[in-house]
């Protein structure tokens, strides 16, 4: 059955000393919390990952990139690969935020090449989909979300799509406060079930881990993770905190 997740995007968060220093928090709150009920991962900026694997127990607390490049090596000015991000020793990647298609310019086309990259270095895609709020509005989200779905991951095979870890952020939500409601949560993530159980059958898509983000905190973590279609959390603001980001943890 699915993993339950709890994942913490810092976003460009945290200088490399306040990062460390963070990540140590939250390593030492899992240590000493008894029946943590779910898998917890950190994403954290580039700069901080190789010194953050080697502050941390793997086995407690995941840690992950939150972007890679759309290509594998070469004349890329700035860009960081999936060979490097694994090399650093994260097993998670990032992909797609509504951040990265909106500043950046990512196209479903090149999302797709992302996700095959860090797939092909034995990453683990954290993949995000969401709508904004006019197309909330105006009742085109479910349309919206399937062809992020369809357009970016549709050509991996049922093995391929096994790894993927799905993370639902409309986009009015993050960094709102404005958080989806537990039912508007449940519906859209039901909705992607079924897209997936369409497309790959029952199994898979039983098995596939998705996330709700969008303004999650402890206050309101408990009743969006008891819908039975919400298998945890993408998380920005509230994992710059250690006690938010165990509230958050602890809701399971
Ligand atoms: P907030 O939790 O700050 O709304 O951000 C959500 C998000 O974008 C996580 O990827």
């Amino acid at each position: 059955m699915r993993k339950k997740i709890v994942a913490g995007n810092w976003k460009m968060n945290t200088t490399l000393e306040e990062g460390v220093q963070l990540a140590k928090e939250v390593n030492e709150a899992l240590a000493t919390t008894e029946g943590v009920k779910c898998d917890v991962v950190i994403c954290v900026p580039f700069t901080h990952l190789a010194i953050i694997n080697q502050v941390i127990d793997k086995d407690r607390l995941g840690l992950g990139a939150e972007n890679c490049a759309d290509h594998l090596k070469g004349a890329y000015t700035g860009e960081v690969s999936a060979p490097m991000v694994a090399s650093t020793g994260a097993n998670y990647v990032i992909l797609g935020h509504s951040e990265r298609r909106q500043y950046y310019g990512e196209t479903p086309e090149i999302l797709k090449t992302k996700v095959n990259l860090a797939l092909e270095e034995g990453l683990t895609p954290i993949f995000c989909i969401g709508e904004v709020l006019e197309q909330r509005e105006d009742g085109s989200y479910l349309d919206v979300v399937k062809a992020q779905i369809e357009e970016s991951l549709f050509d991996l095979d049922a093995e391929q799509f096994g790894k993927i870890i799905l993370a639902y952020e409309p986009v009015w939500a993050i960094g709102t406060g404005k958080t989806a409601t537990d039912d508007q949560a449940q519906e859209m993530h039901a909705f992607i079930r079924k897209v997936i159980a369409d497309k790959y059958g029952k199994e898979v898509a039983d098995n596939t881990s998705i996330l709700y983000g969008g303004s999650c905190k402890p206050s309101n973590a408990a009743q969006l993770f008891a819908k039975p279609d919400v298998d945890g959390g993408l998380i920005g603001g509230a994992s710059l905190k250690c006690a938010d980001f165990m509230g958050i943890v602890n809701a399971f």
